[in-house]
């Protein structure tokens, strides 16, 4: 299993493969299952703006379409111009449905050299969810 700070390295090198000549805004997302796999998605932006998909949801999107069926239990994002690069409401809503109950690690970049870190149920409490 790689540690916070390892899944941050990760998710750093993934913002390099951002796609974003509009907002010139990359982010990077290393996302950990309860498998030990981990998964890592960039954000994609588009000329027509709205069809932008986040980092998250592409590390997320990654990890399902290739077979996991775990929980997921840890994800980390990082942007080069954000030292904290909390996830939008939308991603927010697509880890609450791969959640570990709520308990999944949402691991930032702090202020200092060391990493911050959140549960989903915290920065996003009384979710929607059918299953
Ligand atoms: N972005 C992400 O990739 N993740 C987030 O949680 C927030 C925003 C991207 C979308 C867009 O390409 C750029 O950051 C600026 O909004």
């Amino acid at each position: 299993m790689l540690t916070n700070k390892e899944l941050l390295e990760t998710a750093k090198k993934a913002s390099e493969n951002a796609y974003c000549p509009y907002s010139l805004f990359p982010v990077g997302a290393c996302a950990l299952f309860e498998s030990g796999k981990t998964y890592t998605g960039c954000n994609i932006e588009n000329s027509s703006y709205g069809l932008t998909l986040c980092a998250e949801r592409n590390a997320i999107s990654n990890a399902i379409s290739q077979g996991e069926t775990t929980k997921l239990i840890k994800i980390a994002i990082y942007s080069p111009k954000s030292k904290k690069c909390f996830p939008c409401g939308a991603c927010r809503q697509w880890i609450q449905e791969f959640a570990d109950g709520f308990n999944t690690e949402i691991i930032l970049e702090g202020n200092s050299s060391q990493e911050n870190l959140y549960y989903i149920n915290d920065i996003f409490p009384y979710s929607f969810k059918l299953i």
